[in-house]
């Protein structure tokens, strides 16, 4: 067994979580490992957990039973708010609802936590707000209010304010879900060039061709439980579970099974039209 770190130990390790609200148990043995540099993609039906096991990974929710470890933090024995703070300053997060301060100016939306939570000095953060607003293709909008943009425009400057805490991963949920159809692509297209640089990132998308696109690993989550996980092409082109097989079929909008993608000049075709529109 090779025992080189990235192999040998995952950045993010969930084992045996449990967790309801009240009488209703919502996760119910969740194990799931998120490797430094990997995309991994939590698929699955409305309301089967995939966003209360995001929220278990910052510690916004605590489960009755089962451990998270998160590099050397083992999350669940996280006691006081102060911790998970400090390990939310480590794991980014960005919503379906982009949140951002509105009063604010889209740079200074990206300045205002690394001065206040990191204390960087003003000309640094100021400096990291610009490069990152590059490579989200905002920085013509630096000095912007965010009701001034779109919905895919704010959701850029979202995962660009995530980034400037420089996180050591970024958890996406249903990021695009809101978002008008034709600003779909530019989101999509910012969070591939992410994964493609190695940020480890963990997404919990409807967008099944852009998760098969993209995911190291796809977990598919029915009513609490992990159904089957796998690579990309094992979950998308050979589901073992006859449930993996029906929710796809539904999702896909396709009784039929696909070509593998890379044989699959439609499937490129079409993400290209996922351009950046500024
Ligand atoms: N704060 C809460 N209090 C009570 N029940 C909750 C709470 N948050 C989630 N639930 C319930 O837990 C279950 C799982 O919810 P969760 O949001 O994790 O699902 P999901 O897979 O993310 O669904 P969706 O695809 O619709 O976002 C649902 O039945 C939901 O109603
Ligand atoms: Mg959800």
């Amino acid at each position: 067994m090779p025992s080189t770190e990235t192999v040998a130990e995952p950045l993010v390790r969930l084992r045996d979580l449990h967790l309801s609200f009240g009488n209703n148990p919502v996760l119910k043995g969740i194990d799931l490992d998120v490797h430094r540099g990997q995309a991994v993609s939590i698929i699955g039906p409305s309301g089967s957990g995939k966003s209360t096991i995001l929220r278990c990974i910052t510690g916004l929710l605590q489960p009755q039973r089962g451990s998270i470890r998160v590099g050397t933090t083992e999350v669940h024995t996280l006691a006081q708010e102060a911790q998970r703070i400090e390990l939310r300053k480590r794991v980014g997060f960005v919503f379906q609802q982009y949140n951002l301060f509105p009063h604010l100016s889209v740079l200074e939306n990206l300045v205002i936590a690394p001065r206040k939570v990191l204390g960087r000095n003003r000309i640094d953060a100021e400096k990291d707000a610009r490069a990152l607003l590059a490579k989200v293709r905002m920085e013509h909008k630096a000095d912007a209010y965010p009701g001034q943009l779109s919905g895919g425009q704010q959701q850029r400057v979202a995962i660009a304010r995530a980034l400037a805490m420089r996180p050591e991963l970024i958890l996406f949920d249903e990021v695009t879900s809101a978002l008008d159809p034709e600003t779909v692509g530019e989101v999509l297209t910012v969070i591939r060039e992410l994964t493609e640089e190695g940020m480890t990132c963990v997404l919990v998308t409807h967008e099944m061709r852009f998760a098969e696109e993209i995911s190291d690993i796809v977990y598919f989550t029915e009513n609490g439980v992990i159904v089957e996980h796998g690579s990309a092409a094992q979950i998308f082109q050979h589901p073992t579970s006859e449930r993996t097989q029906e929710f796809l079929r539904h999702a896909l909008g396709d009784p039929g099974r696909r070509p593998p993608i890379a044989n699959d000049p439609y499937l490129l075709t079409n993400l290209s039209r996922y351009s950046l529109s500024v």
